[in-house]
């Protein structure tokens, strides 16, 4: 069975930016609800639990194509809400720093200038979906997906993740989807972003 990631931080930590229920639902009934499904369906397809859950996406046509939809649309809901309750903290990390930091700055030029293609973009998408930061092994990209589509299943490699469904921030924000945006860079952790970022760049070159 895969299991749900950790929180490092409390569900009252992230305030103001995101307030105790937004996060406790988003984690106990939303996030736990997906992968609870997703474990369902694999071992109503007799599966072993023999890939990470990003192999997982590479190897998807081993279930029968009646049943690959939906094992990939949880999938990727799991994938994407992984990364997003690992990237952001309470420990306000708020600035790129180590191997993040060179490379947005040699793909973006500067900071200032990746966190306002990264707003706009967010801003731009239409419906339920995510932002994303992603890597196509050389150079970092900004893209969104819709629904629960993971950057995996188009050849990316997430980096950083913001979760845009209403579930994610309505109960607080109401119709300011733009505030909660904007809010995304008050709790992200590049700390933990950039462990993992020069984890997943050392598993490319290999
Ligand atoms: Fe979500």
């Amino acid at each position: 069975m895969y299991q749900a990631l950790k929180l490092d931080y409390s569900f009252s930590s992230l305030y103001p930016y995101l307030n105790y229920d937004v996060i406790s639902i988003h984690y106990n009934d939303i996030y736990l609800n997906y992968i609870s499904i997703l474990n369902r369906l694999l071992n109503e397809s007799n599966y072993h639990y023999n890939y990470s859950l990003k192999e997982l996406v590479f190897n998807i046509s081993l279930f029968s194509l009646n049943i690959r939809g939906e094992i990939l649309y949880y999938l990727g809901a799991v994938l994407n809400h992984n990364l997003y309750f690992y990237n952001i903290s309470n420990k306000k990390n708020i600035l790129p720093v180590g191997k993040i930091k060179e490379d947005i700055n040699k793909h973006f030029e500067s900071y200032d200038k990746f966190k306002n293609e990264f707003i706009a973009k967010a801003n731009n998408l239409k419906g339920s979906g995510y932002t994303f930061l992603v890597s196509d092994g050389e150079r970092l990209l900004i893209l969104n997906t819709i629904n629960e589509d993971t950057p995996y299943s188009y050849n990316f490699i997430p980096i950083i993740c913001l979760d845009l469904w209403e579930h994610a921030y309505y109960l607080e924000y109401l119709g300011n989807r733009s505030a909660y945006i904007n809010n995304f860079f008050n709790i992200i952790d590049f700390n933990k972003i950039n462990i993992y970022y020069e984890k997943v760049m050392s598993e490319v070159k290999k």
